[in-house]
């Protein structure tokens, strides 16, 4: 049996992955949400090193033989390196605090040095900024660094620095960074230079999986970013294949093999197993997917999930169409200054309209991203979807429609944990095996002007967001 632990947005958990694939969850630990400031959300990195801990302890005691870590992508922090300590709050992805650093930057015309070398457009969703912001804001911050003790990561080296007293990342999460050369995989002075960052601050960059430390008498075999493991856990390895992820956000990711370069949708690592070549993927992500639904439960529009499972026709076709760009829009436009809507409000509109229209407004984004990712890497086979979303069956055919291919709907809901798990097997020289089961759903066809109808109400959104104060 080997432990995952999924260190997500919302919370920590622990699943045990046996060698047949069948996963069996052990823990699960929500932390809190800081929001300190609008557009700024910060998680507290003792709270998530201890929940990590439990997780190990929990996982120790039934039997585990070895770990595989799977983190948030691009949230960081900085550290003391002698004791460890904090100096601040993680800095959470989706955190805005440095638009107008990078809005700088594309002013200064950086945006295609920043693309070539890191694959990565300028947004503060990548933790260069943010950990630049550190160093610039924290006094604490700045003695620590005066005096070389200051550690500046992705929350993964920081738990790994805290867990087995290794410093180090691995690949596909440095490559959420904007500091490392997608071409190379080392970290790149000029970007460095360019953002702030002192590279001797940095972790070593490490493969995403081979013995990679001990933490609780156990070995870490894997540590990966979460939408990578979800990616590997789908078992679709071969270029083309691809998965979508319905959680906070919605993510995106195809195996390309070699890198890829295109416009809007980033090239990332996928993985790179020890000894092996590396294999990378394209990554395109929708900021706001069940944190919408959530958002628009909070605001009371309706109370059980089984009330959003079923609609009479499409609230699009009724000229009713809700953008999802709640924490801007990502791939493939990159408009951080944009902001949602629903569009088409009449004196009629019922709460189930808006949301229906809210529902396919997270399809419709998935959709462009898709598109943008077909155009530069040839999608083969279904595409594999899954996360919370995915439970609800209006919102999977709708997705299916609009992607106009077919799509696999995992009966396994744990992607995260089994593709963390496999890897750590690999790193172990066993292997888990990934079966690609699940729902097998066909498109239906959509009426001519949705998708038409669906880019005019983004791009009244963009428009508004321009003339909107921002921040
Ligand atoms: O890029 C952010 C992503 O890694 C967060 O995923 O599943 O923790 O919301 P999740």
């Amino acid at each position: 049996m080997i432990l995952a632990i999924d260190q997500g947005t919302t919370s920590t958990r622990a699943l045990m992955v046996s060698e047949d694939g069948e996963v069996t969850p052990l823990l699960g630990l929500p932390h809190k949400q800081h929001y300190p400031q609008a557009g700024w959300v910060e998680h507290d990195p003792l709270e998530l090193l201890t929940n990590i801990e439990a997780c190990i302890q929990a996982g120790a005691d039934a039997g585990a033989v070895a770990v595989g870590l799977a983190n948030q992508g691009e949230s960081c922090l900085g550290w003391d390196a002698r004791t460890g300590a904090p100096v601040g709050p993680v800095i959470v992805w989706q955190d805005m605090r440095t638009s107008d650093v990078t809005a700088k930057l594309a002013a200064d015309g950086m945006a295609d040095m920043v693309l070539h070398r890191a694959g990565l457009p300028l947004d503060p969703y990548f933790s260069a900024t943010k950990l630049a912001w550190i160093l610039a804001n924290v006094p604490e911050a700045q003695k620590l660094a005066a005096n070389g003790h200051l550690r500046l990561g992705t929350t993964d080296a920081w738990f790994r620095d805290r867990l087995t007293g290794r410093f180090e990342t691995d690949v596909t999460t440095a490559s959420r960074t904007s500091l490392m050369a997608i071409d190379c995989c080392t970290w790149d002075v000029d970007l460095c230079a360019l953002f702030g960052v002192p590279m001797e601050c940095l972790p070593r960059i490490t493969p995403t999986t081979g013995m990679l430390g001990e933490t609780y008498d156990l070995p870490l075999c894997a540590s990966v970013t979460d939408q990578q493991a979800a990616l590997y856990g789908h078992g679709g390895h071969a270029p083309g294949q691809a998965k979508i992820t319905f959680g906070t956000g919605a993510f995106a990711l195809a195996v390309t093999g070699p890198l890829v370069r295109t416009q809007g949708v980033l090239p990332t690592m996928g993985w790179q197993l020890e000894g092996a070549a590396s294999v990378y993927a394209l990554d395109g992500g929708v900021y706001a997917a069940a944190s919408a639904v959530n958002w628009a439960r909070g605001l009371g529009l309706f109370d059980s999930y089984s009330q959003i499972e079923q609609f009479e026709g499409r609230a699009i076709e009724r000229g009713l169409a809700f953008v999802p760009a709640l924490a801007g829009l990502a791939c493939p436009h990159w408009d951080r200054s944009a902001r949602g809507a629903w569009l088409g409000l009449g004196l009629d509109t019922e709460p189930a309209d808006m949301m229906q229209a809210l529902l396919e407004g997270v399809a419709l984004r998935a959709g462009e991203v898709i598109a943008a990712m077909d155009t530069a890497t040839k999608l083969s086979g279904p595409i594999a979807i899954d996360g919370g979303m995915t439970a609800n069956p209006y919102f999977c055919q709708f997705l299916t429609d609009v992607l106009g291919r077919q799509t696999r709907r995992s009966d396994e809901a744990e992607r995260t944990a089994l593709g963390t798990a496999a890897l750590a097997a690999h790193g172990m020289g066993l292997s888990i095996s990934l079966p690609q089961v699940g729902e097998i759903l066909s498109p239906q066809p959509l009426r001519d002007d949705v998708l038409d109808r669906f880019s005019q109400a983004r791009n009244a959104v963009s428009a508004f967001g321009q003339i909107a104060p921002s921040g």
